[in-house]
């Protein structure tokens, strides 16, 4: 097993993404702390991991909230001895033309995806350079990198993350821990139903596979980073975008 003795949290790991990711890790002989928002899917998450025979338990958590996030980070230290991977996967939108985009919304999905990214990385580090190990892997996205329109806050974001990614790679890399991310591009989740349908066809139009992603083509991804395969790959953005935009 690729994680076999790893410990690794997985913020927005109550849905889309972040849950086939937990799957796949419990499955690779990771233990798993599922960490996210909303505490009745995160919990249902967990028990179906938990009926498997895999160790995961769930932890409410504001990413935005530093609080909050240093109290999750300290409980599951307590739980699980040690953190090896954290992935920094909870992301939200509020789309609109930037004509339209109120401030508050602006301000809303920097405060859950690049803050909330900033918090739990922070938060995570100390434990993981005293172990003098670890692995952290943002999530960007296919509009972070080339922008998308009705995006605005949304790509600041995602480029902001690989800013950051590449930033904690160089700090981060001598004290043993790689820092990576993945750009998805278009994968079939609760976020991606919210596009309406006119402009999900022309967004389908530019992937050469001619299809949306699945959350697994992205936990694959998150996995190999975390996993030994990956011991030299370092401050890296995986695209798992089926090709879009070449
Ligand atoms: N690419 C190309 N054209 C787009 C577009 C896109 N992504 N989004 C909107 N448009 C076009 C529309 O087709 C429309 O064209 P026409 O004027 O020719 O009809 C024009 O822009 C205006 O759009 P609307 O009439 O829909 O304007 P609105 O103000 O009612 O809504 C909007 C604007 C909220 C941005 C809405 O169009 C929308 O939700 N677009 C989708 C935005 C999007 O792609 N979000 C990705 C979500 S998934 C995700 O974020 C994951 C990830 O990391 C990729
Ligand atoms: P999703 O909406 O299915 O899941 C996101 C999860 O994050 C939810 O369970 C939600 O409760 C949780 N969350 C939201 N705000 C939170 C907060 N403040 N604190 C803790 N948890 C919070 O979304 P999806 O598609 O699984 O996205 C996962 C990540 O992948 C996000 O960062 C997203 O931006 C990114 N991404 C998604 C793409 C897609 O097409 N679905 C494409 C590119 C990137």
């Amino acid at each position: 097993m690729r994680l076999q003795d790893k410990t690794a949290i997985i913020t927005g790991a109550a849905g889309g993404i972040g849950f086939a990711a937990a799957k796949v890790f419990a499955r690779e002989g990771a233990k798993v702390a599922l960490a996210d928002f909303n505490e009745e899917q995160g919990e249902k998450c967990a028990r179906e991991l938990q009926k498997k025979g895999y160790e995961a338990s769930f932890f409410q958590v504001n990413v935005a909230d530093r609080e909050n996030v240093d109290e999750i980070v300290s409980k599951v230290l307590s739980s699980f001895g040690k953190i090896d991977i954290l992935v920094n996967n909870a992301g939200i939108t509020r789309d609109a033309m930037l004509a339209k985009l109120s401030i508050e919304d602006f301000q809303k999905v920097l405060d859950v995806n690049l803050t909330g990214v900033f918090h739990c990385t922070q938060a995570v580090v100390p434990s993981m350079i005293a172990n003098g190990k670890g692995r952290i892997i943002n999530t960007s996205s296919v509009s972070g990198v080339y922008g998308n329109v009705g995006q605005t806050n949304y790509a600041a974001t995602k480029a902001g993350v690989v800013g950051m990614t590449k930033t904690w790679a160089k700090e981060l890399g001598r004290k043993g821990i790689n820092v990576n991310a993945v750009a998805p591009g278009f994968i079939e989740t609760g976020m991606t139903a919210a596009v309406p349908e006119k402009v999900m066809a022309q967004l389908l139009q530019m992937v050469p596979l001619a299809r949306l992603g699945k959350p697994e083509d992205i936990a694959n991804a998150y996995l190999f980073l975390a996993s030994d395969e990956a011991n030299y790959i370092n401050g890296t953005v995986l695209h798992v975008d089926g090709g879009i935009m070449m």
